[in-house]
């Protein structure tokens, strides 16, 4: 009989794959619902904003033709916001695309990553798809004010001279919690040149408090610091696709070796750049965030679940119990949020913030499904 399996490479023959919020359409296939919602994933209830919807509308008369493969418009913007130069950015399919051309480039099977423990999903399986030993770093414990986030000297700890990545996800999904402005430069200064540090701020337009570190502000400062950022969460652009990074101009030239050439589709080229200068709209995503933040963690408390503190647009619960089946009981409500058991995180579940009547609808269905 055929079997694949024995074909593939041994890292990937062991590799668990990416786990994805349950699509929208696929709960009201399976459990025959309408008017279901999906705060599964950190994307922004309120998708793109008018002038992304009007260049998506523009673009996609031209679809035709291949996009600019070196995205020449939207690096400009780019540059411009973080006052960096156009060689110092790489555009990928989704700031996990940049994740996966770190990976590739700079990973061997000799080689380690160092990350920590609950840090992103993605992190675990670009390392190990490259064949390179994951290095996990114990997190905060409970007892800890920064309960279950990057202790950066557990960090420190594990960093060796076979150290290429270090991942830092600021804040970090799925527990929202964050590494201070003083704590990541500390850290920064304490890594050989041997080692790339990448600091993800896929959230980091959500951050308000003026102390939250910009990582791209010590691009100068540490030519082995990558930053990435992504349009899928902020900006409301996750079906398209758009993240990048920021870095030293050699490791985004190592990085444009792999990259696959086109990777970054024109429609989302044109909405990225469009979105850069929607400030109304992502105003109004932060303050949406904002308010549904407080709206939740106000009726979180009064439920009297566990929640942690989170910068994000997502905030993690701990029901105290198997999540699976409080999951299972919020889907046959129609609200799909996400469990992290893979995180190995049984007991808890991560809330998206959607609106305000999306949030009050999660809130009911997970308050039912608690005391079923
Ligand atoms: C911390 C973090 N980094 C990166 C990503 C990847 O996002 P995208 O590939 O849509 O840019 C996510 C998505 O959820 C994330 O949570």
């Amino acid at each position: 009989m055929f079997d694949p399996t024995f074909l593939a490479s041994p890292y990937v023959r062991t590799l668990a794959p990416y786990v994805p919020g349950k699509p929208l359409e696929e709960l009201e296939r399976e459990y025959g619902i309408r008017d279901s919602i999906k705060l599964a994933s950190n994307e922004n209830p309120l998708g793109p904003g008018p002038l992304a919807r009007a260049a998506i509308a523009n673009a996609a008369r031209d679809i035709g033709l291949y996009p600019d493969g070196n995205g020449f418009a939207l690096k400009q913007a780019l540059a411009q916001k973080h006052g960096c130069a156009l060689e110092q950015i790489t555009l990928g399919n989704g700031s996990n695309d940049v994740l996966v051309m770190l990976a590739e480039a700079f990973l061997t099977a000799d080689s380690e990553a160092v990350f920590s423990q609950y840090a992103f999903a993605v992190y675990p399986i670009v390392v190990q798809a490259a064949g390179a030993k994951a290095q996990v770093a114990a997190a905060f414990p409970e007892s800890h004010p920064m309960a279950l986030g990057h202790d950066l000297d557990a960090m420190v700890a594990l960093v060796n001279e076979r150290t290429r990545l270090v991942f830092i996800a600021n804040p970090n999904n799925p527990t929202g919690t964050w590494v201070s402005s003083a704590a990541l430069h500390r850290f920064l200064t304490l890594m050989p040149s041997t080692t790339l540090v990448v600091v993800d701020e896929a959230y980091i337009e959500y951050v308000e408090d003026g102390d939250f570190p910009d990582a791209s502000r010590w691009l100068d400062e540490f030519p082995n610091l990558v930053v990435t950022r992504t349009f899928s969460k902020a900006y409301g652009l996750a079906g398209l696709r758009v993240g990048y990074a920021l870095s030293d101009p050699g490791v985004a030239s190592l990085m444009n070796r792999v990259r696959q050439a086109f990777n970054v589709n024109s429609v989302a080229l044109a909405a990225a750049r469009a979105a850069l200068d929607d400030v109304e709209h992502l105003r109004a995503s932060i303050t949406t965030n904002r308010e549904g933040m407080a709206q939740v963690g106000q009726a979180l408390s009064r439920i009297g679940i566990r929640s942690y503190p989170s910068k994000g647009n997502f905030i993690l619960v701990d029901c105290q119990r198997p999540a699976a089946a409080v999951y299972e009981a919020m889907l046959r409500q129609g609200v799909i949020v996400r469990p992290v058991a893979s995180y190995e995180l049984p007991h808890h579940l991560r809330l998206t913030i959607g609106t305000q009547p999306q949030n009050q609808r999660m809130l009911d269905a997970l308050e039912r499904s608690l005391a079923s």
